[in-house]
């Protein structure tokens, strides 16, 4: 579902992405991890199509990120922390629909729709009002639903669950839970290690520019000879264990 090829990312001088490469498979939950300034957000607004490879090659889901992006675009979902781009003077409804028309989604497919997420994000009450009142948890959830409008087969989530209370993460959480069983892709980046361990098949490790690790997290904790996937990760990183 998406391939990553010796891409490289680089912001004037700075290279962000040295030549890395690796896949995810259709129906896999891969954790992003990695410090500050790693590179997670830049590697995820490549796949969105919204940064352009300065090197190498990326495919989701089939199409090229450069060369099909309006493809790429109709198959992915795209959550991006903190910044939910929902227009303020509008409701709910209104932002969700607004998004549905770009993506020309018939009228009453995308009703249907979007009555079937505000049950499952528990926001029906909240439906009609302007999101400029709404709480960061409230926000999230109209964010969440809009981008899953068109049923995406692939889900880049940056931070989905930070600055959310308990209640909210952890219906984040389940979210993700319930995608991989409907064998949706999904790639999410974490600085929170319990929730990485909870929920991913897999991780990918960055680090100035490079993968530490890319792989099964079973197959790292047997190799580590230990499940705190804190200390492996820090230990990988050169850090003070
Ligand atoms: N548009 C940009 N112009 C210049 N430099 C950028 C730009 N976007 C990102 N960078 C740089 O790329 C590096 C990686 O940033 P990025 O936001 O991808 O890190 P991150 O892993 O998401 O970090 P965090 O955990 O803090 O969110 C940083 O050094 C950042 O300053
Ligand atoms: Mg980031």
């Amino acid at each position: 579902m998406i391939k990553v090829d010796n891409l490289e990312k680089s912001f004037k001088k700075k290279d962000v992405l040295k030549k890395i490469s690796f896949e995810v498979g259709k129906g896999e939950v891969v954790g992003l991890l990695g410090e500050n300034g790693a590179g997670k957000t830049t590697l995820l607004r490549l796949l969105s199509t919204l940064l352009t490879p300065s090197g190498g090659n990326l495919r989701v889901a089939g199409f090229d990120t450069v060369k099909q992006q309006e493809q790429v675009r109709k198959s992915i979902g795209v959550l991006f922390g903190g910044e939910t781009g929902l227009y303020q003077r509008l409701t709910a409804r209104e932002n969700i629909y607004y998004f549905g028309r770009l993506y020309k989604m018939p009228a009453d497919q995308m009703e249907a729709r979007l009555m079937e997420l505000a049950r499952y994000f528990s926001f029906e009450s909240f439906l009609d009002r302007k999101v400029g009142e709404f709480s960061r948890g409230m926000l999230q959830k109209v964010a969440i639903a809009r981008s899953l409008l068109h049923n995406p087969e692939v889900i880049l989530l940056d931070e989905p669950t930070t600055g959310l209370d308990v209640t909210s993460a952890h219906g984040v959480r389940k979210l993700i839970f319930d995608l991989k069983e409907q064998g949706k892709t999904v790639i999410f980046s974490s600085h929170i290690m319990e929730e990485v361990e909870r929920l991913c098949d897999r991780v990918v490790m960055l680090h100035n520019g490079v993968i530490l690790y890319d792989g099964g997290l079973q197959n790292l904790f047997e190799k580590e000879g230990t499940n705190d996937l804190e200390r492996i990760f820090m230990s990988r990183i050169g850090g003070v264990v």
